[in-house]
């Protein structure tokens, strides 16, 4: 039950977004889904209660620095993916989560070029390996591209972040309708009305591509041994 992170300190990233897409879509190809909301804003446990019963998807709420790895101890029998939705913020939650993962992904607006939240991320996870000797796997996600923008500008945005050594997800979570539509309506991408949201069967396709490239990213079966041992 490999542990998914989604990290940036700064808010507006599209984690929550992000994590939303990834839960949903990993529970629709059968994955059984924990998502530990750790943003006290709670936005993912109100689409959750509005939304009813999701299948192959729990939430559990009000995550602390002090309850998060109980939560995953307890449920790591009945859970194939757990995923962590953080704040916006730079605080020790944020370092517990993200020495409890797997992964961490850390979106950062494709965009704009103020990734200074995703930068304190990377930061931290460097930190970790050089005081600790703790690698953890990470990627950045590009979020909320324009599907306006062409293929060459998000190469350069690529080719930037590489050269720091920095791995970037193939597939951007582009800004589409849906994935603001699905926090109002409850439920999923698949359950929303084709007739009544603007390029679902786009937002869709994003969502299935993206979660594929997750999944080969963190498989199944990859978990880190001290868990395992927990
Ligand atoms: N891919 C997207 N398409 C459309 N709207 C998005 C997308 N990603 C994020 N948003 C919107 O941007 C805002 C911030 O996104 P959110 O996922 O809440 O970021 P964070 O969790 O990092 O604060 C929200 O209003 C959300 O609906
Ligand atoms: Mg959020």
């Amino acid at each position: 039950m490999p542990v998914i992170t989604f990290a940036n300190t700064k808010g507006g990233a599209g984690k929550t977004t992000a994590a939303l897409i990834l839960a949903t879509e990993l529970a629709r190809a059968g994955n059984r889904v924990t998502v530990l909301d750790a943003d006290p804003q709670r936005w993912i446990s109100t689409w959750h209660e509005l939304s009813g019963r999701v299948p192959n998807i729990d939430v559990i709420s009000e995550i602390t620095m002090a309850s998060i790895q109980g939560h995953i101890i307890e449920n790591r029998g009945n859970t194939d993916y757990f995923i962590i939705d953080l704040a916006g913020a730079r605080n020790s939650l944020l370092a517990t989560a993200i020495g409890l993962s797997d992964h961490v992904l850390i979106p950062i607006q494709g965009c704009s070029m103020d990734a200074k939240g995703g930068a304190q991320v990377l930061e931290l996870l460097a930190q970790l390996e050089k005081q600790v000797g703790v690698r953890i796997d990470h990627s950045v996600v590009l979020t909320r591209v324009s599907s306006l923008v062409t293929t060459r500008a998000l190469q350069v945005v690529k080719v930037l972040l590489a050269s720091r050594n920095v791995r970037v997800l193939e597939t951007p979570i582009v800004e589409r309708a849906a994935f603001r539509d699905v926090f109002d309506c409850g439920g999923t991408l698949q359950t929303m009305d084709p007739a009544r949201v603007s390029n679902l069967d786009k937002a869709r396709e994003n969502a299935r591509v993206f979660a594929e490239e997750v999944r080969r990213l963190v498989p199944l079966h990859v978990t880190r041994a001290f868990r395992r041992a927990a």
